[in-house]
């Protein structure tokens, strides 16, 4: 049989898939297992997915998405994030794995280091491995309220170092970073050269304090928030 690519076969089987397949064998299984609320989609979401499709928006877009909606993206992420981003810079992705991935394939490529939040989401080590990138994990202890430490991220940055992974609020630890720790993460990225890929899909589940969004700051577009 013809190889398959090295990187690929090494991947391990996502240990959530594996939970979701005997999950589905069972009867009154309550979830608690992947990142989607309980809640179902708001009524007036379905109706304007319907309309859309009834109108006829069933064909090609353009590739970063269509211009109207980049544009009240850029809006959205003015007014709830404070992040000054113009609609060209505003990509539109089927969703957050994809969005971890490409802006990962932005930076960064085979043989080159990213650092990972640990614990974290599993996409970030299993997209980093796809394509022969090495995974340098980063701790968050319960000891520090799951929060980095900054000189443990500064002492595994090397030569090869292109991003941060930074998840606020984190998954699966559920720790909201406050703005002093996004701002110091942001400072030493921009003083050895680094991305940081901010991922927010959480950033409307905070339950106690508030989110803040890293690229706040960021003037010298070292931050892509996802
Ligand atoms: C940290 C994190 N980012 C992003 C996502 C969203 O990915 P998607 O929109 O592709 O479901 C998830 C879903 O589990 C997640 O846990």
């Amino acid at each position: 049989m013809r190889a398959l690519s090295k990187h690929i076969t090494a991947m391990p089987r996502s240990g959530i898939g594996g939970i979701m397949d005997i999950a589905e064998r069972l009867q009154g299984v309550v979830h608690l297992e992947v990142g989607e609320p309980h809640l179902a989609t708001p009524p007036h979401i379905v109706a304007a997915a319907i309309r859309a499709l009834q109108d006829g928006f069933t064909r090609y877009t353009p590739s970063a998405g269509l211009p109207s909606l980049r544009v009240l993206l850029a809006e959205k992420l003015r007014a709830r994030n404070r992040i000054s981003a113009s609609p060209e810079s505003v990509a539109v992705t089927p969703g957050g794995v994809f969005a971890s991935a490409v802006a990962l394939l932005t930076v960064a490529g085979a043989g080159d280091e990213v650092l990972l939040p640990d614990p974290g989401w599993p996409n970030y080590g299993l997209q980093t491995m796809a394509v022969g990138i090495r995974r340098v994990p980063y701790h968050l202890r319960p000891g520090r309220g799951f929060l980095p430490d900054l000189d443990e991220i500064s002492r595994l940055i090397t030569g090869r170092t292109r991003a941060i992974f930074v998840n606020s609020p984190s998954n699966p630890t559920g720790a909201v970073f406050p703005e002093a720790v996004l701002a110091a993460i942001l400072e030493l990225a921009r003083a050895r050269d680094l991305y940081v890929i901010a991922d927010e899909a959480y950033e409307d589940m905070v339950f106690e304090g508030h989110q803040h969004s890293l690229g706040i700051c960021d003037t010298e577009g070292s931050v892509i928030t996802l």
